[in-house]
């Protein structure tokens, strides 16, 4: 009863409980309390005791052995003292390095970032500044330098708590040099990595589903297996797994979340390019054959995000580090390691311990390659650029005379099939997309694309 009216005192604006997490937000000295009660359920039982304490902190009255004891800047006993906690707070922990500020989803990461958080220090590297960038971005530090750079790239890589590499994703040697660098930092860092869902196309393996749908729809939490034992010739595949490797080596000290977005639609806002890749290429290829297209049936399938969707990924993903991890699988990190110590003599969980689970997949839609190519041939027909409103199969000639120098370009970028859900962003990041459509945008897109070549 007593303790009932402690609490009452405080005014609690949010208690949530997952797991064995708690989190217990007041209005009180703006307080945010996040409890981790580990040692399986039977922890439970002391949240009462733990509730007690805390009253105590915040009214100073606490007892100077537990003072002492939980301080985070307690003296240590002796050199290299492990009972003292890392002490990590948003303020300490908010050194950036960012490489791909250019890019049309690494400038709109970096804008938002810049935006909503101008606390933090962000450096990134960029090999051809936009002449307005400084006066843009004033509080930011430039480095210039490419990918081919790896001093450059590691001595930056080493300063930062936060490195978020999404330039080029399949640049070997940027990504090496990175993890180079976050290995001579004096404490655990993140990395947040870009790859894509080029990695699940079926071709050149097989030609089963080309311009054909594949039932398959990979989620990162129930296929993680699958999508992190992708075949060796799948493209992002070489980057992601320096990624899995650098994890299973060091995934003490270097955390890692590899981000995978589906095709991206929308305008960007970053300081360089700001269209996406799909529609100027189809644009492109419709110029070329006269007519929006598809393979066989068009019924393959892939997946679509908005780039602002997609940004908040990445935003929830930067803040859960900042905040020392958060709810985050980064890597293989397993949260509630008790409970997992527990169960492990399972075969079976001790086999996913092992599994690579820092995977984000980003896809808020689906569409059909027949689908898009039947909206666009009806936009692009009322606004007169083409002369029928019709869209038309073609063969796999035409497909693969449309881009001569890549002729894969065509059959990855409109014959695959590219399905996936975003269930990790979802459960650990709470993610729900809240953009526009891909059918909201596609004729702003179009427009975009066709401005673009005149
Ligand atoms: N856009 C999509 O729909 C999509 C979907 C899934 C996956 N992805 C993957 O995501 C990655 C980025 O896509 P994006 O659309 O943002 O591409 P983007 O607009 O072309 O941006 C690429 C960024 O990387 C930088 N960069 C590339 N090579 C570099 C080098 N050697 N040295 C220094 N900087 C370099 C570029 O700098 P400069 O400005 O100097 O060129 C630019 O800032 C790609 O790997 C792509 O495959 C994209």
């Amino acid at each position: 009863m007593e303790r009932r009216q402690r609490f009452q005192d405080v005014p609690v604006l949010k208690v949530s409980v997952r797991g064995v997490k708690v989190e217990l937000e007041t209005s009180s000295h703006n307080l945010y309390i996040d409890i981790d009660i580990d040692g399986s359920f039977h922890g439970w039982k002391f949240l009462p005791v733990i509730g007690d304490c805390i009253i105590d902190m915040t009214e100073g009255t606490l007892d100077n052995t537990l003072a002492d004891r939980w301080a985070f800047d307690k003296t240590p006993c002796f050199p290299g003292d492990k009972s003292i906690p890392s002490h990590v707070t948003s303020d300490d922990l908010a050194d950036f390095f960012k490489t791909g500020a250019t890019g049309y989803i690494g400038g709109s990461v970096f804008a938002a970032l810049a935006r909503k958080h101008p606390e933090y220090d962000l450096t990134v590297l960029l090999r051809k500044p936009p002449a307005n960038f400084k006066s843009q971005f004033p509080d930011v530090k430039l480095i210039q330098g490419s990918f081919d750079d790896s001093d450059i790239i590691a001595e930056a890589a080493a300063s930062a708590d936060i490195v978020i590499h999404s330039g080029d994703g399949d640049h070997e040697n940027a990504l090496n040099s990175i993890i180079t660098g976050m290995l001579r930092h004096d404490s655990k860092s993140y990395l947040i990595k870009l790859s894509g869902t080029g990695t699940l196309y079926e071709y050149p393996d097989t030609t089963e589903y080309l311009g054909r749908i594949n039932p398959k729809i990979y989620s990162d939490i129930d296929d993680i297996k699958e999508l992190v034992s992708r075949p060796d010739n799948a493209l992002h595949r070489r980057t992601d797994a320096i990624v899995f490797k650098a994890a299973a080596e060091h995934g003490n000290r270097l955390k890692t979340a590899i981000v995978c977005p589906p095709d991206i639609y929308g305008r960007g806002c970053g300081p360089g390019r700001r269209a996406s890749y799909y529609i100027p290429w189809f644009v492109e290829a419709i110029k070329k054959l006269g007519k929006p297209f598809y393979l066989q049936d068009g019924s393959n399938m892939r997946g679509w995000v908005h780039i602002d969707d997609f940004v908040q990924i990445y935003i929830s993903l930067v803040e859960a580090a900042v905040a020392g991890g958060g709810s985050v699988s980064w890597g293989r990190e397993v949260r509630n390691s008790y409970l997992i110590l527990f169960l492990s003599y399972l075969l079976f969980m001790v086999f996913q311990l092992n599994i690579y689970k820092g995977y984000f997949l980003a896809a808020s839609q689906e569409a059909s390659q027949r689908d898009i190519a039947e909206a666009t041939a009806k936009i692009l027909f009322a606004k007169g650029e083409i002369s029928s409103a019709d869209a038309q199969s073609i063969s796999n000639e035409e497909m693969a005379s449309l881009f001569p120098d890549a002729p894969y370009t065509g059959f990855f970028s409109f014959g695959c099939n590219s399905r996936s859900k975003a269930d990790r962003a979802a459960k650990e990041l709470g993610h729900v997309p809240k953009a526009p459509s891909f059918w909201d945008v596609l004729e702003s897109d179009l427009m975009d694309a066709i401005a673009a070549t005149k």
